[in-house]
Formats: C-alpha cells, sequence, structure tokens
C-alpha cells in the first residue's frame, strides 16, 4: 500500500518547530554510537509500500501488533506508539527512539530496495500523513531519521511540490545520519543507488519542546 496525505492536510494550525520552518528539514550531526546490523537484519519485516520497493519492520505500533497500518486505524493519533516483539531485538534502536525524549507513534525500520533509476525516485515523491487524528492543540508530527546502513551514494529527494524540481533537495545516507523531515509537507523519495537493500530507522515524532531540545542536542552548529 502506498502511504499518501490528503491533498493540502499540511496547512493547519498545529504548533510546528522554527528550525522547520525554512526547508522543512534539517540534518543533524551523525550518530556516534555502535550500530549492530544483527539488530535489523533478524527482525521481522511485513510487506508493506512506501516511496518504493519497500518492506518495513514495525518496532512500535498502534497497538503492539506486528502492523505497519496508520494509527488512525485504531482511533489514535502518530503519537504512544506500543512497542511490538521486533523491540525485544533491537536495544539499540528503541534506546535511539526513547532517548530522543520526545513522544513517538510509530518506529520502524524500513528496508529499500535499489532504485532502478532517479526518474523511478521521483514517480515515488509522496507526502506522509503523520497527523490524522492529531488536534491542533498538539504539537505537529514530523520523522526522525538514522540511518542503518553506509548508503553514500544514496539520498533522499525532498521537494515542496511533486513538480517543484526547483525546491529539490537532497539529504545524505550515509551511516549513522540523523534528519528530521516534515514529511506531511515536503515530497521524498530516496533514489537509492546501491546494489544491497538500504536500511533506516524511522521514528514520528510529536515536534514540541523536547523534540527541540533533541535537535539542539544534535546540532551541527
Ligand atoms: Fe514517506
Amino acid at each position: 500500500m502506498m502511504e499518501q496525505a490528503a491533498p493540502n492536510s499540511h496547512l493547519t494550525n498545529h504548533r510546528r518547530l522554527p528550525v522547520l520552518d525554512e526547508t522543512g528539514f534539517v540534518q543533524l550531526r551523525d550518530y556516534e554510537g555502535e550500530l549492530n546490523p544483527a539488530e535489523w537484519e533478524s527482525m521481522e519485516y511485513v510487506d508493506w509500500k512506501s516511496g518504493g520497493d519497500t518492506n518495513f519492520a514495525p518496532i512500535a505500533s498502534a497497538l503492539g501488533a506486528m502492523e505497519c497500518a496508520g494509527f488512525w486505524d485504531h482511533g489514535k493519533s502518530d503519537k504512544d506508539g506500543v512497542w511490538t516483539e521486533n523491540a525485544e531485538i533491537c536495544p539499540t534502536l528503541v534506546k535511539w527512539a526513547e532517548n530522543i525524549g520526545a513522544r513517538y507513534g510509530r518506529v520502524r525500520v524500513i528496508k529499500l530496495e535499489p532504485s532502478t533509476s532517479y526518474e523511478y525516485a521521483v514517480s515515488c515523491l509522496h507526502q506522509d500523513d503523520n497527523n490524522r487524528l492529531n488536534p491542533e492543540s498538539e504539537p505537529w508530527v514530523v520523522r526522525a531519521w538514522l540511518n542503518l546502513t553506509d548508503d553514500t551514494d544514496s539520498y533522499m529527494i525532498v521537494r515542496e511540490g511533486k513538480d517543484d524540481a526547483a525546491s529539490e533537495r537532497h539529504i545524505p545516507l550515509r551511516k549513522g545520519a540523523q534528519f528530521v523531515v516534515d514529511t506531511q509537507r515536503l515530497w521524498h523519495a530516496v533514489y537509492h543507488k546501491g546494489d544491497k537493500p538500504r536500511y533506516a530507522l524511522i521514528v514520528s515524532f510529536e515536534s514540541g519542546d523536547d523534540l527541540q531540545k533533541w535537535i539542539d542536542s544534535q546540532s551541527v552548529n
């Protein structure tokens, strides 16, 4: 299934972080801890299509089941995720998500097969549906990434509009790359040039004071 937010659903009055105002994303320092491939290679993946040929390992879901469905299926916004059985296999990834200190929803590892071309990756551009059922009295939900494999030739393409090539920016995907993206505002997809799957941890976070504090602590400046 291809995830796709409803048109203009990013135009709301939720609280947002000023650090994301200008470009919709922020590149942070690389993760400095150890990453153990056994954690993501031994987890259970489910078939779930988003932005290319993908599978996902759910680590936290709406109710703790091994599923990737939107939390709205269970009457929740994308917050207060519940750990699945995969969480026991990946303590480093669980700790990374918890250490940020912000309210999290979906926690997943994406396994992305190599892209056939840049044009194919562009055809996969989409906006995420992160804020369905999120009341405007609470902060906007964005996503944070930790790239797990060393995909130095690959990058995430982000654009303000699907066909707005002038706004295109590239986010590098080396091992340990950390970044935060407003993926309901930005159209995005990864151009993965490698010959092996790319793995990355993706976590939905409420973008309030706690997330800002973590961003400040990981800032490259
Ligand atoms: Fe997405």
